[in-house]
């Protein structure tokens, strides 16, 4: 595809082949690691999606976060001007920029997000690298990058969903060799810029996701509370209560609480009403982990919880709703939440709240040895919030 005497029927050709690639192997790591980032932010965003090519990841893009409630601005950057003519033509971009990944035409900060999908792998390390920290760059948000994962097995079976697939010859010899030169996901770590908070995950078949965010997550107040957590999908909620009330030095504490999640620039924005009338505004930023992670927080008490959700919707957007039954115990200095979400199930939260300039790691450890105590395993971890459940339940 990168041969500047293909005729355009070929290239149309390969975009086809392309297409129908993403469809059968599918673009799910994609959508996996951008959407709940999308939904997490402003109803109104702008995404740069780097080699582009003919636009039709981008034009999904804006689909799938439209039914987020999201409208997304995209704009498809491409050095081959062809190449994006054909997408125009097709009706895929917003916006079209002809111009080099390794020297993005935009500002620092210009959009909330930048993608690239299938592309990382056209560049060797030292240019790889200069493309990610450009797909940083520009962004306020975060740079999101999926592509293919070296590996043997994954080379091979590639090679045999490509046969199955009678791409033509454009696509047919790209194919095989943009599998031989996927990147590691040791290779892609190594190669993310240096002080970035990132993300990184395996995804299938034989794909990685890397996101890498604008701002550095501990750049916020070092006196901000901080604790740690975990959330868990329970399914025996009677022997994990049985055991957190043996463990507790305090509770049970029962509280029904209504949670309005708000579109906001960075990190989550909920305001919480309580049974009573009583509401807290809560802004706080996490990783979106299976694992312990450390969460940032404010809360902030509200006199007229409904007047502050009325005035936050109006301005923000709305971006869901959760209803929970929460008992409380404490074990120490753990926050321990046994909660039962409507339309979702039940659920257990450990939250071990550290001092000004305590280490992550030992509220870590904390939690790792109550999790035993509780009986929880490891593979009921869950990512992400409530809200994030609830929307890709309905999605
Ligand atoms: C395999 S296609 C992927 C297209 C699209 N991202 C997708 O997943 O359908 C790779 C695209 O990257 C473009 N490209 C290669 N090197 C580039 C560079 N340095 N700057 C911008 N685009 C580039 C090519 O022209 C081609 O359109």
């Amino acid at each position: 595809m990168d041969d500047p005497a293909l005729p355009l029927a070929d290239i149309e050709r390969a975009f086809t082949d392309l297409d129908r690639v993403h469809r059968w192997v599918g673009n799910g790591a994609l959508w996996r690691q951008l959407l709940p980032l999308l939904r997490r932010g402003p109803s109104r965003q702008r995404l740069l999606d780097v080699g582009a090519g003919n636009g039709m990841v981008g034009a999904e893009a804006r689909r799938r976060a439209a039914r987020s409630g999201v409208e997304l601005r995209v704009v498809g950057l491409d050095r081959k001007l062809a190449h994006l003519v054909i997408g125009l033509q097709q009706g895929c971009a917003q916006a079209l920029v002809v111009g080099d990944a390794l020297a993005l035409p935009f500002r620092d900060g210009a959009v909330d997000v930048s993608i690239s999908t299938l592309f990382q792998h056209h560049f060797d390390g030292h240019d790889g690298r200069r493309v990610l920290a450009e797909m940083r760059r520009v962004v306020s948000r975060a740079a999101v990058v999926v592509d293919i994962r070296r590996s043997r097995l994954g080379s091979l079976l590639g090679r045999g969903v490509l046969k199955l697939l009678r791409l033509g010859p454009v696509a047919g010899y790209d194919g095989p060799m943009s599998l031989d030169q996927g990147w590691t996901t040791a290779e892609i770590r190594a190669a993310a810029p240096e002080s970035v908070t990132f993300q990184l995950h395996r995804r299938w078949p034989f794909r990685w996701s890397l996101q890498l965010d604008a701002e550095p997550r501990d750049a916020g107040d070092p006196k901000m509370p901080r604790n740690v957590e975990v959330k868990a999908r329970l399914s025996d909620v009677a022997g994990v209560c049985r055991r957190a009330r043996a463990l507790a030095t305090d509770g049970p504490h029962e509280f029904v609480q209504h949670d309005v999640f708000f579109h906001c620039r960075r990190g989550r924005l909920k305001l919480r009403r309580f049974a009573d009338g009583a509401g807290e505004l809560i802004a706080y930023e996490r990783a979106d982990e299976a694992g312990p992670k450390t969460s940032h927080y404010r809360v902030v008490p509200c006199a007229d919880p409904d007047a502050v959700a009325e005035a936050l919707g109006n301005a923000l957007g709305v971006l869901g709703e959760v209803r929970k039954r929460r008992t409380l115990f404490l074990i120490g200095r753990t926050r321990v939440h046994l909660d039962e979400v409507e339309d979702l199930g039940s659920f257990l939260e450990l939250e071990v709240v550290l001092g000004v300039g305590e280490p992550a790691a030992a509220g870590e450890a904390e939690i790792a040895a109550l999790m035993t105590a509780l009986g929880v395993e490891s593979a009921c971890l869950i990512t992400g919030a409530y809200v994030d459940l609830l929307i890709d339940d309905r999605a």
